[in-house]
Order: structure tokens, then sequence, then C-alpha cells
């Protein structure tokens, strides 16, 4: 498999993407609320922070870990929560911030842990969907770009922990 990165979306494309995805959550909550952002480390960080500026209004942040991919490509077993969330979620407007849903057992055990703590509305963004390799019928409320199924870093998303500072986001193993 190649390791060279092969662009897929520009940085100006991301931004451009990333501004229509603000407005648009932005538009699913009341004038006043302020929506409480759960972002999943590590491959959402980038994506969250040009969210956030991008925000017509304030919002609150916070981080959960889930179990990674490990060294490969592959998913592995049943994900498990690993850390956080450490602020209070009840009555809270709670958006989830994915860099990726693939298979979506990930966002799958994310948001049954995140219904527990019994908040106001629970919604999902993604910056990227790979609808081709989903096992769980899991909701996903906007996503900024639907891509086939390969493998993509930068912008945030690594392999084995490369890639992740690009600016734009690129396919391997093309
Ligand atoms: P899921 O549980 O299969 O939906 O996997 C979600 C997680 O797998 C994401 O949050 C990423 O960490 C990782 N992942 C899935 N596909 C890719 C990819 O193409 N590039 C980088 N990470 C990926």
């Amino acid at each position: 498999m190649s390791r060279v990165p092969v662009p897929l979306y520009t940085a100006e494309q991301i931004r451009n993407r990333v501004a229509e995805l603000a407005i648009s959550l932005d538009g699913r909550f009341p004038a006043g609320a302020t929506p409480h952002f759960v972002a999943v480390l590590s491959g959402s960080f980038m994506f969250l922070a040009d969210l956030v500026r991008a925000m017509p209004r304030p919002v609150t942040i916070d981080f959960v870990r889930m179990q990674s991919y490990g060294s490969g490509s592959t998913t592995s077993g049943t994900p498990r929560l690993l850390h956080g969330p450490s602020s209070d979620l009840r009555d809270r407007h709670i958006v989830i911030v994915e860099d990726i849903v693939d298979t979506g057992l990930t966002l799958q055990t994310l948001r049954q842990n995140l219904i527990a703590a019994r908040p106001r509305s629970l919604d999902t963004v993604t910056l990227l969907d790979k609808p081709a390799r989903r096992r769980t019928d899991v909701p996903v409320d906007l996503v900024g770009f639907r891509i086939p199924n390969r493998f993509v870093v930068g912008y945030g998303l690594d392999h084995n922990e490369e890639h992740r500072h690009l600016p734009y986001l690129a396919v391997i193993g093309a």
C-alpha cells in the first residue's frame, strides 16, 4: 500500500464546508442556548478548532477519548469510552464532534454513554462519512463530506500517528 498521501479536499474546500456546517448547526438550537461540543480525540481536534471559531454563538467544549484502531487501519473489537466527558451533560444541548464515521460503532457507543447522562438534546456532526462500511444504523445529523471507502489522513486524521498535521485531507493506499 502506498503511504504517500494523495490530496482529496484542499484547505480552502474544508474551510468553506466548515463554515456551512457551523451555520446549519447554529440553526438547530433556540436563541440564547449555549450548545456543548463534545469532541472525540484525537482525530477531531482540528475540525473542532475551526468549527467553534465559525459558530455565530458561544459554545462550550469538552473532550472524550474512545478506544482507537491501534496501529492498523481496520476496526478492532468493540469500541470503549476510555476517558471523559469531564463536564455535566444533564439538560445541555450536546453536539458530538467526530472526525469520521466509518462502521459507526464508535459513535454508537459514545451516543449510548452520553444519552445516559440525560442531555436536553444530542446531535452529531462529522467531518467525514464513509457510509459503505456502516455496520450499525446510528444517526448522524450533519456531514461535511461523504466519501468512498478509502483511508483518509490529514486535518487531524492519522495513520499510525502520521499525517495529522496536514492542513488538507488526503487519501493513502491509492
Ligand atoms: P468507526 O467506529 O468504524 O466508525 O470508526 C471511527 C474511528 O475510526 C474514527 O474516529 C477514526 O479514528 C477511525 N477511522 C476510520 N476511518 C478512518 C480513516 O479513513 N482515516 C483515519 N481514521 C479513520
